[in-house]
């Protein structure tokens, strides 16, 4: 799916940014080009952030939980 369309940026490339590292819509725009132009997007990006960090987090807690499982 586009969601920058001034800049023709996926959600797989923002999402992709926020994997490697981005925080922030203005850490996207550094990192993919998206929502630099119009800022349309912003709001679109800064929800893909969130569920990247939220699914990051849940990942973390998975990962503890499956090594607290098999060292037990
Ligand atoms: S739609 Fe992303 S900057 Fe305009």
């Amino acid at each position: 799916m586009l969601v920058c369309h001034c800049n023709g940026v996926s959600d797989k490339t923002v999402r992709r940014a926020v994997r490697q590292g981005a925080q922030s819509a203005a850490e996207v725009g550094r990192a993919c080009g998206a929502g630099t132009c119009c800022q349309g997007c912003g709001p679109t990006i800064n929800r893909i952030i969130r569920h990247e960090s939220h699914r990051q987090a849940n990942t973390s807690v998975s990962t503890v939980d499956s090594l607290a499982t098999s060292t037990s």
